[in-house]
């Protein structure tokens, strides 16, 4: 299936007034910016927008690579555009770090997202990706987002922080608060935050006095050449790997969903035989990746032909490098066996997603499950869809019906 929307015609005005003032955060960009950045990387490939007191969009898979693999130049310290997100400050490492400070979180950190590790995270995330399509599965149709691809990495990251089992109701619904600030209202979103702020504040405690296998207590123990974290850098990394780890997933997880309820070829294709689902999932991520980050320049740059100063904030956004027509031929279509496929879907350089292992497992764990369960399902209504814009985007309302 061709993802590029057939009804160009109509669309053309809007495509040109979404070039002209690009926004990543417009409403009109959330179900389908393709159109948008496939004009900017041929038109405008290194574009200044106004909004948000301005900042520069890259469009161009090489240009995107090159500055997500240049630290020096392009820093990390200021992760979003516009820049407060709401986290009062919060330091957010490794993410918000450059090297060489980044190294030393980084190399503390990787052990915990290693292959091996994550394997050990398979079987407790297939009971609940199982417990999950179980619930809902005789109700011959279920809104995905809420019932399914929101839980699943909450299930995961309980396990993986080490939340007491009696806590995590109450956890989850805090999580789902604060992944869904803009619902629920921005002041239930602070109050939530604030909730698992004190509740990781009293569970490192906890692990402090009685050592558990959970990241929590591996962030009190972990050192690299004789240095460990403080208090407020774990606290702030176990806060990272909600945003990180959540959202994204989510929203990836969404947008899969969302199109193999429309092709029934390539349910059967991916159901078929298991050795199909690693490239299926790695093209997946190609055509869906949700997220974009910022960076700001350090020193002057130049990409292609335009000077950019030093000290303004850059958008890389992930999805119009996977759709670079000169890295993937044919972009819009989902190929599900691509190869050669140098996806961007978890960056690159050295903040290449810590989680990429672990989402990957979710992904796969996820699609398996559910293609299983429910070899047959479309969408309820493919106008009622709701899709969320944003440096992470993807479905928050998505209705299936079965069989
Ligand atoms: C499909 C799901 C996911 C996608 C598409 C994704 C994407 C990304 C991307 C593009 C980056 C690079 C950020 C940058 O360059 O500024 C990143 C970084 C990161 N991701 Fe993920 N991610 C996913 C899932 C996860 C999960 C499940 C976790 C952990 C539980 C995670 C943890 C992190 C962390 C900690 C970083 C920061 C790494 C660093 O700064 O060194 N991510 N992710």
């Amino acid at each position: 299936m061709t993802l590029q929307r057939a009804d160009g015609i109509p669309r053309a005005d809007e495509v040109a007034r979404l070039v002209g003032a690009f926004d990543h955060w417009d409403p009109a960009l959330a179900e389908d910016p393709h159109p948008v950045y496939e004009r900017l990387r041929q038109e405008c490939p290194v574009a200044h927008s106004a909004c948000h007191g301005g900042y520069w969009v890259l469009s161009r898979y090489g240009d995107i690579e090159a500055a997500a693999r240049n630290p020096a130049a392009y820093s990390s310290t200021k992760i979003s555009i516009p820049l407060d997100i709401g986290l009062g400050g919060l330091p957010l490492p490794p993410l918000d770090q450059d090297p060489p400070s980044h190294t030393r979180f980084r190399q503390m950190l990787l052990p915990f997202f290693s292959p091996g590790r994550t394997a050990t995270l398979e079987p407790i995330t297939r009971q609940a990706v199982v417990g999950l399509i179980e619930g809902f599965r005789a109700d011959g149709s279920c809104n995905a987002a809420e019932a399914f691809t929101k839980p699943v990495p909450i299930a995961v990251m309980v396990q993986l922080l080490g939340v007491e089992p009696d806590d995590s109701a109450r956890f989850s619904q805090w999580i789902s608060a604060i992944v869904e600030g803009g619902a629920t209202g921005p002041e239930a979103a602070a109050q939530a935050g604030a909730d698992v702020y004190a509740y990781f504040v009293d569970l490192l405690d906890a692990r402090r006095a009685d050592p558990r296998d959970d990241l929590l207590t591996f962030m009190l123990q972990a050192e690299v050449d004789g240095a460990q974290m403080d208090d407020q850098e774990r606290l702030g990394c176990a806060v990272l790997l909600l945003i990180a780890g959540i959202d994204t997933t989510q929203s990836a997880l969404g947008s899969c969903l969302w199109y193999l309820a429309q092709d029934a070829e390539a349910r059967r294709y991916i159901a078929g035989d298991e050795s199909r689902l690693g490239p299926a999932v790695e093209e997946l991520l190609r055509v869906f990746v949700p997220t974009s980050v910022a960076r700001y320049t350090m020193t002057d740059v130049v990409v292609g032909e335009q000077p950019i100063p030093a000290g303004q904030p850059v958008l890389l956004p992930f999805p119009s490098a996977n759709w670079d027509e000169t890295e993937f031929p044919d972009p819009g279509r989902v190929v599900l066996d691509r190869t050669p496929n140098r996806h961007l879907a978890f960056g690159a350089g050295v903040h290449r997603c810590l989680g990429a292992h672990l989402a990957r497992m979710e992904m796969r764990v996820a699609l398996q499950e559910f293609l299983t369960r429910i070899p047959d399902f479309r969408l309820a209504d493919p106008d009622a869809v709701v899709w969320k814009a944003g440096p992470i985007r993807g479905p928050v309302r998505l209705d299936l019906v079965f069989g």
